[in-house]
């Protein structure tokens, strides 16, 4: 096992600048996540750090070792990827017990580390078995024991469960994070799934076009997002935005555009300074009387069976409500909502969190 320094890593392809000084500190035994939209960087910066891609400018330390100029082989590094390339003409047992078989290992010593391996992730059956005959989560699991063989320094994901369905991927999540619990392993896992991000890291790396914009824990990230973009990006339903200006002054209030206000305690902002308050779906009281009550207009409803999402609208603002109270399946017209104020979210100008 293994920390992993990345220190300023730069990488441009041509003169097209891909990634902008990436920082991050990995801790031996970590589960890291990087999340972000398609075409951000995370497999780039994940193959990297596996030696697949060269760095432009920086440098990666694996173990305290730098390795930027280290062939993949030599780095200890295990990946797993989307598409799980297993040989078809070798069994799952051969498949699993291939780099081993390379590197000269033991007969004995192969049989019991994959026998170990096929025990973690309910592949005994399986072992003779060629991979056309297995279903797509089969495979994912023996391209996972692939990688646990080697016993690698860390763990390397991209996408690994995103070629499978809804309810197999849901499963092989949870498998994945008690493998991570038994094993200890450093592991940095590449998803644009955000419950997968939000489930399985002990801390969330959200990247947009090339630059970090925010590492913390799962909660860190959904509670006190650091900006506009990661609080847009973590959670679903998406977090509510409503463009305005603080008001200062006796009663200090928001001003909405369309005329609609709601008062507040002081945050730190400068009278008539343009905000975006943000507040997430399931903060929206759907009751309420007095002057920090609001009348929505009900646009939409939507049952998930798990709970509502409610469509609504304040003048020309579209938001979105969660709630469980099956009462609401039948709204219409309008309804009180209220925006209770330590569940709202304060970003400037820029775009940064205040
Ligand atoms: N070999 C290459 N040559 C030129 N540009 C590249 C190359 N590989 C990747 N890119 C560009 O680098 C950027 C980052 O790509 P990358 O594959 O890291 O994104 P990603 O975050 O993994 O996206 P996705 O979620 O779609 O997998 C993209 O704009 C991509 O077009
Ligand atoms: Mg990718």
């Amino acid at each position: 096992m293994a920390s992993i320094d990345i220190a300023n890593i730069k990488k441009s392809y041509g003169t097209h600048p891909v990634l902008h000084d990436v920082d991050l500190k990995i801790s031996d035994g970590e589960f890291v996540v990087l999340v972000g939209p398609s075409g951000c960087g995370k497999s780039t910066l994940l193959r990297m750090i596996a030696g697949l891609e060269s760095v432009t400018g920086g440098e990666i330390r694996i173990a305290g070792r730098r390795v930027n100029d280290l062939a993949p082989k030599d780095r200890d590094i295990a990946m797993v990827f989307q598409s799980y390339a297993l040989y078809p003409h070798m069994s799952v047992a051969k498949n699993m017990s291939y780099s081993l078989r390379l590197r000269k290992t033991a007969k004995d010593r192969i049989a019991t580390v994959v026998a170990g391996a096929a025990a973690k992730l309910g592949l005994d059956p399986l072992l003779e078995r060629r991979p056309r005959a297995l279903s797509g989560g089969q495979r994912q699991r023996v391209a996972m024991g692939r990688a646990i063989v080697r016993q690698p320094k860390a763990f390397l994901f991209d996408e690994p469960l995103s070629n499978l369905d809804a309810r197999l991927r849901e499963q092989m999540r949870a498998e994945i994070k008690k493998l991570h619990k038994d094993l200890g392993a450093t592991s940095i896992y590449v998803t644009h799934d955000q419950i997968e991000a939000m489930t399985l890291a002990d801390r969330i790396v959200a990247m947009n076009g090339g630059v970090v914009q925010q590492v913390g824990s799962p909660l860190d990230l959904y509670d006190r997002p650091a900006n506009l973009f990661v609080a847009g990006f973590i959670g679903s339903p998406g977090m509510n935005f409503f463009e305005g200006n603080y008001q200062a002054g006796e009663v200090q209030r928001f001003e909405m555009e369309d005329g609609n206000s709601i008062p507040l305690d002081a945050p730190p902002l400068s009278n008539n300074a343009r905000v975006t308050l943000g507040i997430r779906p399931e903060h929206v009281v759907l009751a309420g009387h007095g002057p920090e009550t609001l009348l929505a207009t009900v646009d939409l409803v939507e049952p998930t069976g798990f709970g509502i999402i409610l469509h609504l609208s304040l003048g020309g603002a579209s938001f979105k409500a969660f709630t469980n109270d099956r009462s609401f399946l039948t709204a219409s017209g309008t309804i009180p909502v209220r925006f209770p104020a330590h569940y709202l979210h304060f970003f400037d100008a820029e775009g940064r969190r205040v």
